[in-house]
């Protein structure tokens, strides 16, 4: 993956990235004694672009924005938004079985990919097994049917959508990824709507520590408790949802900070999660939104408009994602 410059903000350091920095427990994670959880944050101009990275616990680079595709069609309107991200400079898109859009993310991605002769590892993709796929061989062959979907070999990361209920299979399902990885299927394997109890029911089990642990974040809906376990643990925040649906980017509060910095309410809010050091997964099938939100990173808020976003949090406004949100 070409080098990338890191946007995280001075503040990420003491306020997420700084946090990613400390020890795992155990059981710790591989091959990481050089790697560290996270990079350094770096200051980055006006102009820059945001092709940033952060490093995972397995040391690998995972581009800190994504395009997300919950509820994009599986045809050519979401072949659009995945061309148009591409070409914004996006490097990352985030999808799951669930989305039922694997086929069109992918004939987008390979043809992109072909047109530009950009290789295959230039580009980040993120897929979720399915809650009705948990247990060993079924992992399996949920995996093997979404690489055969994108029309992959591999995947970057590969990330249990939900928990399971049942405690066997959901041991058995972490097993089937850290299989995957090491058999080279996937080269991250992580969690997502784990709360506490799951996590560290994971982790009792687990000989991989997952890279990532995907869940709602945005400045109205922080899970301080969460992210700081998973801080501890090393394992990377991936903020879904990062713009509320798009159900906060009218607030007055968002607005007037948005307007100070001549930015959108939705490049406010994006700049907020990604200067926590978290991965943020904007989704959109509008090609400006697409574009604009890809630029939400080259500004600085300031510590006192930081303050002012954190407490936005007292709202603990949820979006009513379908998944468990108990912590
Ligand atoms: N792991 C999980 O369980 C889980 C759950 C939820 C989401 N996710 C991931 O996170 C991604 C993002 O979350 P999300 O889709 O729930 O919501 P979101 O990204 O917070 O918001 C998406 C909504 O905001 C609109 N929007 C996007 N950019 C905008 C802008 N600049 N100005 C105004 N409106 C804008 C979009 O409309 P248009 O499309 O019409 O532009 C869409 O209606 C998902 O796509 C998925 O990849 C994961």
């Amino acid at each position: 993956m070409a080098p990338y410059t890191v946007d995280v903000q001075s503040s990420a350091a003491e306020r997420g990235t700084g946090a990613l920095l400390q020890k795992t427990k155990n059981p710790t994670r591989q091959d990481t004694t050089d790697s560290g959880y996270a990079s350094p944050p770096r200051e980055m101009g006006e102009t820059s672009n945001n092709n940033l990275t952060v490093k995972l616990n397995d040391g690998n680079e995972i581009p800190q924005v994504a395009l997300g595709v919950y509820k994009a069609p599986n045809g050519q309107e979401t072949e659009d938004a995945v061309t148009a991200a591409l070409d914004a400079g996006y490097r990352h898109i985030d999808s799951a079985a669930r989305y039922l859009n694997e086929e069109a993310c992918g004939r987008a991605l390979n043809a992109w990919l072909q047109k530009t002769g950009t290789p295959r590892e230039e580009v980040f993709i993120t897929t979720k097994l399915w809650d009705a796929d948990h247990g060993y061989e079924p992992t399996f062959n949920a995996l093997n049917d979404s690489l055969k979907k994108f029309g992959l070999d591999y995947f970057d990361l590969y990330l249990i959508h939900s928990p399971s209920d049942d405690e066997e299979k959901r041991v058995a399902s972490w097993r089937a990824l850290e299989m995957a990885q090491r058999l080279g299927l996937v080269r991250s394997i992580g969690v997502s709507n784990f709360g506490k109890a799951d996590l560290e029911g994971l982790l009792e089990n687990a000989t991989v520590v997952p890279a990532v642990n995907q869940i709602e974040v945005h400045p109205f809906c922080q899970r301080q408790e969460l992210v700081d376990l998973c801080h501890q643990n090393g394992i990377m925040i991936e903020a879904y949802s990062p713009l509320a649906r798009g159900n906060k980017l009218e607030d007055e509060r968002v607005v007037a900070i948005a307007e100070k910095y001549g930015k959108t309410p939705a490049q406010v809010l994006l700049n907020w999660n990604a200067a926590r050091g978290n991965v943020v997964l904007p989704k959109s099938l509008t090609a400006h939104r697409i574009q604009s939100n890809y630029q939400s990173f080259g500004f600085k808020l300031s510590p006192e408009d930081l303050d002012a976003i954190d407490a936005l949090g007292a709202e603990n406004y949820v979006t009513g994602s379908l998944h468990k949100t108990a912590d």
